[in-house]
């Protein structure tokens, strides 16, 4: 199993480069960089797994702000999880369920929704993340339906419709 640290301990030209790797350098023009537009990596919930002996990067998850702005202007806060990345030879190896188990312990139950863009086949079938409260949201950009996730405790409160873009303190 990967040893998991904080990814603000890794030189961040590699987790670059493993993104490169993962999604392709035209990855910046996803929507789901537009979403999070101007924020900052949340550090204390972004995630690094690494090899334990050498200590190398196999694999990297990030955290950041945003907020669902409901039809009256309110924003409701969210925690928008992604890129998740594996390095492709050692994908289907558990590192990426190892980045994701250690985030979810490090919310526990009290969480905000925490949404995100991804093959439910993958996020719904092993963290519960699933498109059936997000079909009246809207993107800054282009999405499918089906990939647009969330998880969220019983009693939180999302809206059915609204539009996801960044969020900071005060606005
Ligand atoms: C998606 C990703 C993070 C998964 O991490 P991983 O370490 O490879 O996966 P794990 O070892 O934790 O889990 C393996 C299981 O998940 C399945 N799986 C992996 N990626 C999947 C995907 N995109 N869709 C459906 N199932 C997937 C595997 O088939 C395997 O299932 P099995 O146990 O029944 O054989 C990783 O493959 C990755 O970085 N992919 C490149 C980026 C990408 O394509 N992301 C798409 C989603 S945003």
């Amino acid at each position: 199993m990967p040893t998991i640290i904080p990814l603000a301990e890794i030189e961040p030209a590699l987790v670059e480069a493993l993104l490169d790797v993962a999604f392709g350098k035209d990855r910046h023009q996803r929507t789901a960089y537009k979403v999070r537009e101007g924020m900052d990596m949340l550090e204390g919930l972004s995630i690094a797994a690494v090899d334990a002996m050498e200590h190398e990067l196999l694999g990297s998850l990030q955290c950041w702000p945003v907020a669902l702005t409901d039809e009256n202007g309110k924003k409701h806060p969210m925690i928008m999880v992604g890129p998740v990345a594996v390095y492709p030879d050692l994908q289907k190896q558990g590192i990426g369920q190892a980045m994701l188990t250690a985030l979810l312990a490090e919310l526990q139950d009290d969480s905000l929704p925490l949404v995100m863009i991804g093959d439910p086949a993958y996020y719904d079938r092993f963290f519960g993340f699933s498109p059936e409260r997000t079909g009246g949201w809207t993107l800054p950009g282009p999405w499918e339906p089906e990939r647009l996730l969330v998880r969220a405790t019983a009693d939180a409160e999302l809206p059915m419709k609204g539009k996801l873009g960044p969020w900071s303190p005060g606005t």
